[in-house]
């Protein structure tokens, strides 16, 4: 039986690229995408949503959009990274579908509350407020909740939006401190990783090949992407941070990492939003987290998430 999955999500390119392969995978049934506000304001998030899943042929997925700010906090947007749309390096079309008039947490709990225990696994590729929401709204629901595996956080690497802190949790670290504490099963897929699993140099020609929509929209994000990582980074290809946790929920066995205690810091000013690892279990806080610190073999997995979205 596929395992069943929501994707929360905010679109992004590497967003974008995680929903193409979770719908070409399938070990997965996506049971909808929620959104939240993070790269770019949630009208945009949702949008481009709708805009990705049309893209793959799946124009019957629904999108149901949910919070518009993080618990506490300012917005925080990322468009020096990923344009104004969000996806920028396409000429998408108009979304065909509007998106669902639910809430997202209202589309959450009303799975849930159908669910066999533990059996809806959540995948969460932006700030994490619409699931701490739904955690604090509905507690006695995350028993049916199998896993949740998030992309974010960075320790060894530091931070990518600020000098301790990765963007997703750093936009909202209330939220992920709620997450992270759940006691829910917990995979995390850190800047630690992905930073250093940079896809290949042949790949934006390898998708323009195709000939196809899929084609061109993925070589377009990722010139895209690229060109604006490469002033900031000075690589020259770029980490697809949130393919690369869905890749993880796919094939495991291509990362390596280890089971410790991830707290968030969200009182100091100077480090808001790190994701502090006992990497040496120096103390006997819960082991909550399993952290993903290396892919062992980046060619072979992006050959492989290559074959399945070209596939669509
Ligand atoms: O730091 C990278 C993360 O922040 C990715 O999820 C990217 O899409 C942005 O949301
Ligand atoms: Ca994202």
């Amino acid at each position: 039986m596929p395992e069943k999955l929501i994707i929360d999500t905010d679109p992004g390119h590497d967003d974008a690229f995680a929903i193409l392969l979770a719908l070409a995978s399938p070990e997965f049934e996506v049971l909808g995408l929620t959104t939240v506000a993070g790269n770019v304001p949630l009208a945009v998030t949702t949008a481009n949503a709708r805009r990705v899943v049309e893209l793959a042929g799946r124009p019957e997925v629904r999108v149901f959009a949910g919070a518009e700010r993080p618990l506490l906090r300012a917005p925080m947007h990322a468009a020096d990274i990923h344009g104004d749309s969000g996806i920028d390096g396409y000429d998408w079309p108009v979304p065909a579908r509007p998106h669902e008039a639910e809430h997202a947490l209202d589309f959450m709990i009303r799975t849930l509350e159908t669910a066999a225990p533990a059996s809806i696994s959540f995948l969460v590729l932006g700030p994490e407020t619409n699931i701490a929401l739904l955690l604090r709204r509905a507690p006695h629901l995350a028993d049916r909740i199998r896993r949740i595996v998030v992309m974010g956080g960075g320790f060894f690497e530091g931070g990518n939006y600020a000098p301790a802190a990765e963007f997703n949790i750093l936009v909202d670290p209330e939220a992920a401190a709620i997450v992270f504490a759940a006691g829910i099963e917990l995979t995390a897929m850190p800047i630690d990783c992905t930073n250093r699993t940079l896809t290949p140099p042949s790949w934006i020609g390898d998708f323009r090949a195709l000939g196809t929509p899929i084609g061109a929209a993925c070589a377009g994000m990722m010139e895209f992407f690229q060109a604006n990582g490469n002033r900031k980074y000075g690589t020259a290809t770029r980490p697809l941070h949130d393919a690369l946790a869905m890749a993880w929920m796919i094939w495991s066995e291509l990362f390596a990492g280890r089971q410790c205690n991830v707290e968030i810091e969200t009182n100091s000013e100077l480090t808001r939003g790190a994701t502090v690892v006992d990497w040496w279990y120096r103390t006997d806080r819960p082991r909550n987290c399993l952290w993903i610190r290396d892919c062992t073999d980046p060619a072979d997995l992006y050959r492989r998430m290559f074959e399945r979205i070209a596939g669509l």
